[in-house]
């Protein structure tokens, strides 16, 4: 209470701490190494250095007992017994795997990071690590002048978070999200750290509440926990996507989703009974509005508890999701970790015989209040406790389900501190934690056992989950979306940051609601963000209970006929989109990226956060603000053909660009091609025909990717799967196309057009050395 009135800034209250009263690790007093391992004792504890690869190290420094060799479930690679070099000179051992050089001094004990050009990673100064009176753990890191920051996971606030505070320990925000409020309900402790153009990463594994401090010191950004110990891992990159690729190589990458979750979704706080949801799918395809997903909130539950069906309102389930999937539709249902305290629920006896709730040290039952009234939340940090929790879904599996809704997992709890006791003791696979050391991986371990769950289950059929909740690694299970976000305008702003930088943080499946979660839209700001959302990679509307309803046409036809527009535009990329999941999927290169990823020596980039790319080669410009109609769009270097009108801006500077209500700036770059397919009801739908849309440049040099699959199986594991690449290039005279294919699958679509913008007359095509005709709609058959 106090806080919200000016008592929060009371004088007496100090807020930040610093390296004042920290205890220095100290000098070394002996160091040893074996295979991959590198271990010193310091007169403060232990320190450790492994190579995991060859670009990818760990760091740990315990100071109250031993580094322990195990790695975090954050972390699915393991460590390949590198051979590295060590040199010992007076002051300092250098070790050494050819492409990242650790330069430790001995006393006392400074750790400075090279890569194998010599170049710094990080490097320490005069600023090392070690802890605090209260237990906390303390490292610093040296900021150069010119570096910008990335990542973080799930931040409000801007692209580049120097200049932060930033806390991880996640958390359940309804309060209105604002550029202070932090932490939210991610926490992804990694960072890219990007000096014009080089870019290295941070990975601090610790799953407690962990502080991440840019603003204090203008020199050194420091990273306090406040349990645990030191437990890093440094990527040398020298891109944006090696770094990436060097995390997710580290944490696990996303698992190719369903084509159907890629598709339009369309939720409610809630769709309450089986005929509100069988209306619904009916208007969307009385009105022509594609639709691959409903989800169902907590209503649909028999007093809010889990794997059940409240039969007065849904009555028949099995037979809602078998009707609506003949109609190219699924099903998403909400479960929520918290088990109701009912000794007449079969889940709740089941849990409380087999022991698999969260409980105090002496052996009591951890309850909180959460929807369903008091309840017992499953010890998720324990295998038994996720195989169980996976075996209940096959109640959703006899019900056709094949995509679960992750919710409050924090986990939530309706009380003061919001969440857990931190002194419930987990399991922990054998090695009891406590909520405190653990609390940020509660979320990330109900993912794993409903995905894997799911999986088993699901006969060789792709899962599909979205949480709320999660930790470095979330992305191997499940697709995000940022939570209880408004209908206001600078939410919608905000979603871009956000999401970006969820996608530099290894999750490209994220999203933000739709039109806003709480408060009410209207069709000015609904058919605007429907505009930004059906370019991002999570695309779902979802409102509240007790708001303005929020489907497409709630407002009228005016914006219906707009928001049905980008829904179908969707759907014609959805190649594309495809294409870039499963690049995701292979790199962890994300879907969605700010332009600093692909122009990361145009300096106008950095910190560019209001537009966005869709891959390498289309800027989404969306309109973010009311009664706007005119914005400012940066197109760095190049030429830029406008989506809709063809018309071509020069890169290198800002234009002003036209936007009237029914249309988003997007821009494709010139030289380069995307993929179209028709629009469709849903992704049951096959294409017949695709089409790629390639926009002359007479300097052209660009590589092409179509992938697909059969979008619902794993068999793109064993080969089954498309990949037609194209090497294209033109001169003044023709455009030359080099095409290759692999994999196994044969795509559903009967042709394949080359559709050429802004060619000029009399302009030849050569695909593989030989002259191609052009049809009498002006397009080339490829295929
Ligand atoms: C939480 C979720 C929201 C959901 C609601 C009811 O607020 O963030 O998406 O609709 O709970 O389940």
């Amino acid at each position: 209470m106090l806080n919200d009135t000016s008592f929060a800034i009371h004088p007496g209250k100090e807020i930040r701490g610093s390296e004042r009263d920290m205890y220095d690790a100290g000098k070394i007093l002996s160091f040893a190494h074996d295979g991959n391992r590198f271990l010193a004792r310091c007169e403060n504890g232990e320190f450790a250095v492994t190579f995991y690869a060859d670009e990818i190290v760990r760091l740990q420094m315990n100071p109250f007992g031993e580094t322990e060799k195990k790695h975090s479930q954050a972390v699915v690679l393991e460590p390949e017994g590198l051979p590295f070099s060590v040199t010992e000179t007076g002051q300092t051992v250098v070790l050494s795997s050819g492409k990242i050089r650790v330069e430790i001094g001995k006393d006392p004990l400074r750790v400075n990071i090279y890569d194998g050009e010599n170049r710094p990673l990080f490097t320490e100064g005069k600023k090392g690590m070690g802890f605090k009176a209260g237990g906390e753990v303390v490292m610093f890191k040296e900021m150069g002048k010119d570096e910008f920051f990335y990542g973080f996971g799930e931040k409000t606030g801007y692209l580049n978070k120097r200049g932060e505070i930033l806390t991880m320990w996640n958390s359940d925000v309804y309060a209105p999200h604002n550029p202070e409020t932090d932490p939210l309900y991610q926490s992804i402790p990694f960072f890219i750290a990007f000096d014009r153009g080089f870019a290295r990463g941070l990975f601090f594994d610790n799953p407690g509440k962990t502080v991440f401090d840019l603003q204090s010191d203008p020199d050194h950004l420091s990273i306090t926990a406040e349990s645990g110990s030191i437990d890093y891992y440094v990527f040398a990159g020298p891109t944006m996507k090696d770094v990436l690729a060097q995390y997710t190589a580290l944490t696990g990458r996303m698992p190719l989703p369903p084509k159907w979750a890629i598709g339009y979704h369309q939720s409610r706080y809630s769709y309450e009974s089986e005929e509100e949801v069988r209306r619904l799918v009916e208007i969307f395809k009385e009105k022509g509005i594609p639709l691959d997903v409903v989800h169902l909130d907590i209503h649909y539950m028999r007093g809010f508890r889990v794997f059940t069906f409240d039969r007065s309102r849904f009555p028949d389930p099995k037979k809602l999701v078998a009707d609506l999937k003949k109609e190219g539709v699924h099903v998403v249902p909400i479960v929520d970790p918290g088990v109701k305290e009912d000794p007449e629920y079969p889940v709740f006896q089941e849990g409380i015989r087999k022991d698999l709730f969260c409980k105090y040290l002496d052996g009591t039952i951890f309850y909180g209040d959460v929807w369903p009234g008091n309840s017992a939340f499953p010890d998720f940090t324990d295998e038994r406790v996720r195989k169980w929790w996976g075996e209940k879904h096959q109640f959703y599996i006899d019900l056709g389900i094949e995509g679960i809704w992750n919710d409050m997992n924090e986990p939530a709890v309706f009380n003061e501190t919001k969440t857990m006791d931190v002194k419930v003791m987990h399991a922990n696979d054998g090695d009891p934690k406590t909520h405190r050391e653990l609390h940020n991986m509660y979320g990330f371990f109900m993912g794993k056992a409903t995905y894997e769950g799911l999986k088993e289950r699901l006969k060789g059929k792709r899962p599909f989950l979205l949480t709320r909740s999660g930790y470095a690694g979330i992305q191997r299970y499940s697709a995000v979306w940022t939570g209880d976000n408004r209908s206001f305008w600078e939410h919608l702003q905000m979603s871009l940051p956000m999401v970006m930088n969820l996608g530099l943080s290894g999750i490209p499946f994220a999203g933000a609601d739709v039109g806003g979660f709480a408060h009410h839209a209207n069709g000015e700001l609904l058919a605007r963000w429907t505009q930004a959302g059906s370019f991002m990679p999570f695309f779902r509307n979802h409102s509240a209970l007790g708001t303005l309803r929020q489907e497409p046409w709630a407002f009228g036809e005016k914006y219906e006929k707009i928001i049905k527009k980008y829904i179908e535009l969707r759907y014609r990329l959805l190649p594309q989109w495809y294409t870039l999941f499963e690049e995701a999927h292979r790199k962890g290169t994300p879907v969605m990226r700010p332009l600093v990823m692909e122009y990361p020596d145009d300096e106008n980039t950095y910190s560019l956060f209001d537009q966005f790319m869709v891959g390498d080669n289309v800027i989404v410009a969306p309109i973010m603000q009311p009664a706007q109609t005119v914005r400012s769009v940066y197109l760095p270097e190049g030429n830029w053909i406008h989506y809709f009108t063809g018309e071509t801006f020069e890169g290198g500077k800002y234009h002003l660009v036209e936007a009237p209500l029914e249309q988003m700036p997007i821009f494709v770059k010139q030289g380069t091609m995307i993929a179209h397919g028709e629009v469709k009801r849903n992704t049951k739908e096959k294409d017949e025909s695709l089409t790629l849309h390639y926009y002359y440049g007479p300097d052209t040099r660009y590589e092409f990717a179509l992938y697909d699959d059969d979008g619902e199986s794993f068999a793109y594991q064993d080969g089954e799967y498309f990949r037609k690449s194209i090497r294209i290039s033109a001169d003044p005279e023709a455009v030359y196309l080099e095409v290759k294919e692999e994999g196994n699958y044969r795509p559903d679509w009967k042709e394949l057009k080359l559709a050429v913008h802004n060619g000029k007359e009399g302009l030849k095509i050569y695909l593989n050395g030989k002259a191609l005709q052009q049809n009498s709609d002006g397009t080339y058959r490829l295929y």
